[in-house]
């Protein structure tokens, strides 16, 4: 055997000389796990590490090319000290969220500082232009770096009872900033067995499998292969229970391209170089259905028997009497729109491992909802209730994708089966072609004013491609219907939505459910109507907005927290001032563009019970222990409940102890989806720990107003001019030596829709507005973003520095989904050919925090994570009509689209 030597991180390495991947090297042999693989194919810098000083992607360094090389990693930069400052700037600026991306940006910036002490933007934007990022829109990180040379960056803690509404740093950030936080892939028990996929490569198919046991025995290494008849509960899983509809291992025939037939589990190494084309499977393709003009023909094949017309589901809310109103309507404009697959691109794969205990199976995974992980995978594996352990790691990106079962059924059986702890990585192009995507949309709106500007009556109908599985298409089908008027008035209104199944992959969760494209229906009408009755466009959607008191269209009645208009108040100079300069800056080319599109948004359910439970307690060691389950996959769900409970406590933050979810130990606080954890976990946090402070009090006999003091085992009531001191020893614990604990759940006020689609589906809305202004070069229909302004209605804002996070990254995701980003199955399912906005794709973006005070959010908190992204295309593509003179209706606005929208423009 030949070997190589080179040294990490100061130390020398042998290696057998391969073509093996340094990245695999670091992470499998030498536990160095900060280098991080989102794509093991050089596109999207996690694994970036120094080499002989320079960044390099260790994915792409065979480890036979190595001899004599220095190499180093986060680990080391770490434990030199040499990013110290780099990581306390990240953490003052909010740079990481997820934390994913972070130890390759961190390493591509100590090589930049290395040579420039105080880099420019330009220099850092081309330093960090190989590392994707799709949580922060880059801009903190930018700005982190820029600022890492001045004195180490250290953020007063706030003053007791004001955590709430302070930049805290988030309270699990530093891990992401020196490599110890555990990701899905950074952790399995010694000696497990690696799991793969067998996959159809067809859209659809019918198959056979044959002869897996001889498979088994003449395959080296392999120890299994298990498939549908191995399952000994239910081969079904859905993240609704009334339409789960999608099998663990498809039986019989695949419905779409990437759907598992099999997995053959074996021992690590010989599953590296597995080549699963002489797996025995045969395929029998057959015609697929690609769209829903496909899918609604009469005679177009069944996806699923029991679905007449391939219909999913149907949505609809109607009210007013909506002919009459149009009859009467003096302006009006319609349009068609349309939207494709958006792909979630999160920078970690799905992974995690399983090991059985008993009887009992341990799943420790990247997941946005564990509680219905471990629900699903109960019923997969029939077994009885809380069999299943669900530990989740950190995650790093989930944007409603890892709402869904992906890799957890496979990780489940084969332990319950095997008896062996078993691990799995999807691969980039695993992983794009298997989980689920944003629905493609085509859109039809209609929309009626007067002619002093009134909107009057709307009809909006949608199709929603759900792909080849249920997923969460009836969330999607149900909340456009609700929210495709937008937060305005109307006379008269009808939403009429359909999901359809098709051949293509399921179409799921994604950062608004559906809402992001009707808003761009809406938003791009609402301009052109603004022109037709010749109002300033701002001026038209403030004279239209919804205000407290007035019913939306499914006749609810907010009295209080309706900030859109607001919003739109807080953007009137920005756009004053940037309707001048683009008037100024001529009609040459490129040419200047203006555009604003508005956005409301319900947290939680869709008229749905979504409760969420927390418990909080106070340890022995004078610790208050907060167990809050809601997954914190970036957007800073452990930062704000700690934040939330301090004050509710009336403790200093230091005192709280945050631990995250897991289903043994934290009780369900529902699934980190449709923006809902600071708004219902806020609200379960609050009760819990206010619950929790009259405890404290009630043992020392004091009054509300008294302070607590934590000093290590004692507890000190200060209450007017008497201390009571109480020795938590002395106090009886439970098993988790907490001497007083308290839990509450809180499920937001709403009710069922009628068939009208009226009711109350949300206890509170968030609002906001975006505003685009840009240049578009006419001769290559290119755009250039100049800047994005947001102002969101976020009720309060309990984090500042976290809600800018969260807009600044939905602003980055808009500026995908309007410009550059559309999966197409079987065509770009990697980061190579699927483009997601770079470090130069992300300009300024000026966050407005609009604070109206919700009178059902915790201190007046409402959800941000989805509101930020819902805005931002719309508002570009009306900056480009604003620029061009015509719109682009087809996203995403690629050269080719905005230069036929010159040319219609110029007609
Ligand atoms: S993992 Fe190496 S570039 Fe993506
Ligand atoms: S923080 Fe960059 S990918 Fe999540």
């Amino acid at each position: 055997m030949s070997t190589v030597t080179f040294e990490v991180n100061g130390s020398p390495v042998e290696a057998e000389k391969s073509a093996r991947r340094l990245s695999d090297v670091l992470r499998e042999d030498l536990g160095l796990v900060a280098t991080k693989v989102g794509c093991d194919a050089g596109d999207c810098g996690a694994c970036t590490v120094l080499l002989n000083g320079e960044p390099a992607s260790a994915c792409m360094t065979a480890v036979g090319q190595l001899r004599g090389r220095r190499v180093e990693t986060l680990e080391g930069l770490d434990a030199s000290g040499e990013v110290r400052s780099l990581q306390s700037a990240f953490l003052a600026h909010g740079a990481a969220q997820c934390g994913i991306c972070t130890p390759g940006m961190l390493v591509a910036a100590a090589a930049l500082l290395r040579v420039t002490a105080t880099p420019t933007e330009r220099q850092v934007m081309d330093a960090l232009g190989g590392v994707l990022c799709r949580c922060t829109g880059y801009r903190k990180i930018i700005a982190a770096v820029m600022g890492a040379q001045e004195a180490e960056v250290t953020l007063p803690p706030p003053p007791v009872g004001k955590a709430v509404g302070h930049r805290v740093p988030r309270v699990d950030g530093e891990r992401k900033l020196n490599g110890t936080d555990v990701f899905g892939a950074d952790e399995a028990p010694a000696g497990s067995l690696t799991i793969k996929i067998v996959r159809s490569p067809h859209h659809r198919a019918r198959f056979t499998l044959s002869d897996l046991d001889g498979y088994v025995a003449a395959t080296l290494g392999v120890v299994a292969v298990l498939a549908a008849a191995d399952i000994p509960g239910r081969n079904r899983f859905g993240a609704i229970p009334a339409t789960a509809d999608q099998p663990v291992f498809a039986e019989r025939e695949v419905r779409f391209r990437g759907e598992a037939v099999a997995m053959v589990v074996g021992e690590s190494r010989a599953m590296a170089t597995l080549d699963l084309s002489a797996f025995p499977v045969t395929w029998d393709e057959m015609p697929p259905v690609l769209s829903p003009d496909e899918a609604l023909d009469e005679g177009a094949p069944r996806i699923h028997d029991e679905r007449e017309g391939n219909v999913l589901i149907r949505g609809n809310v109607r009210r007013g009497d909506l002919d009459e109103v149009f009859a009467a309507a003096e302006v009006e404009v319609e349009g068609a729109f349309e939207t494709g697959f958006i792909e979630h691109a999160y920078i970690e794969p799905e992974a995690g491992f399983a090991e059985r205990v008993g009887e009992r199976v341990q799943v420790q995974v990247t997941t946005q909802s564990p509680h219905m992980d471990r629900v699903e995978l109960e019923a997969i594996l029939g077994v009885p209730e809380g069999s299943v352990r669900i530990v989740p790691t950190a995650v790093g990106g989930g944007f409603g994708s890892k709402l869904d079962l992906s890799v957890q059924p496979y990780l489940a059986l084969a332990a319950w089966m095997l008896g062996r702890p078993v691990r799995i990585t999807y691969t980039r192009p695993e992983s794009m072609m298997s989980t689920t995507k944003r629905h493609p949309s085509r859109m039809h709106a209609r929309i009626g004013a007067t002619r002093d500007g009134r909107l009057t009556a709307m009809d909006f109908s949608g199709e929603f491609d759900t792909g080849a599985y249920a997923s969460w298409g009836a969330t999607v089908a149900n909340r456009v219907p609700v929210h495709a008027g937008g937060p305005y008035v109307w006379d008269a209104y009808r939403a009429r939505t359909v999901a359809v199944h098709t051949n293509n992959p399921p179409a799921g969760a994604f950062r608004g459910f559906g809402v992001p494209q009707s808003t761009i229906a809406l938003e791009c009408l609402l301009d052109e109507l603004a022109d037709a009755v010749g109002m300033d466009r701002l001026e038209f959607r403030h004279h239209n907005a919804l205000v407290a008191g007035v019913p939306t269209v499914t006749g609810q009645v907010f009295t209080g927290g309706v900030g859109y208009r607001e919003c739109l108040e807080a953007l009137r100079p920005h756009w004053d001032r940037a309707r001048a300069e683009a008037a100024s800056a001529g009609e040459g080319s490129p040419r200047r563009g203006v555009g604003l599109a508005g956005m409301w948004y319900g947290c939680g359910n869709t008229a749905l019970p979504n409760p969420s439970t927390v418990k909080v307690g106070l340890r022995r060691d004078g610790r208050i222990a907060l167990y809050q389950g809601a997954v914190d996959m970036g957007q800073g769900a452990n930062t704000v409940m700690t934040q939330i409970c301090a004050d509710a406590v009336g403790i200093d933050m230091s005192a709280i102890v945050t631990l995250g979810a897991d289903t043994d130990t934290t009780p369900d606080a529902g699934k980190s989806s449709a923006s809902r954890q600071t708004f219902i976990s806020g609200n379960a946090t609050y009760l819990a720990a206010t619950a929790l402070r009259e405890r404290l009090l009630a043992l020392a006999g004091a009054s509300d107003e008294a302070h607590l003091e934590l000093d290590h085992a004692r507890l000190v009531v200060h209450d007017r001019d008497r201390a009571t001191p109480v020795d938590l020893g002395s106090l009886r614990a439970d098993g988790d030596d907490l001497v007083a604990v308290t839990s509450a759940t809180y499920d937001p006020p709403t009710t069922a829709l009628d068939d009208d689609g009226q009711g109350e589906p949300y206890a509170q809305f968030g609002y906001g507005a975006h505003m685009a202004e840009l240049e578009v070069d006419l001769d290559l229909g290119t755009v250039r973003l100049r800047r994005i302004t947001a102002a969101h209605d976020v009720g309060r804002a309990v984090n500042p520095t976290l809600i800018e996070g969260q807009i600044e990254g939905g602003v980055a995701q808009g500026i995908g989904m309007a410009l550059m980003e559309e999966y197409l199955p079987g065509r770009n399912e990697n980061l190579h050919d699927y483009l997601i906005p770079t470090i130069g794709d992300v300009p300024e973006v000026v966050s407005i925090l609009v604070e109206s005070g919700d009178p059902a959010g915790p201190y007046g908190a409402k959800g941000i994570g989805e509101h930020s992204l819902i805005p931002t295309a719309p508002a570009i593509l009306n900056a480009i009509r604003d620029a061009v003179g015509a719109g682009v209706r087809r996203l995403p606005a690629t050269p080719d689209r905005v230069l036929a929208a010159i040319e219609e423009g110029a007609r």
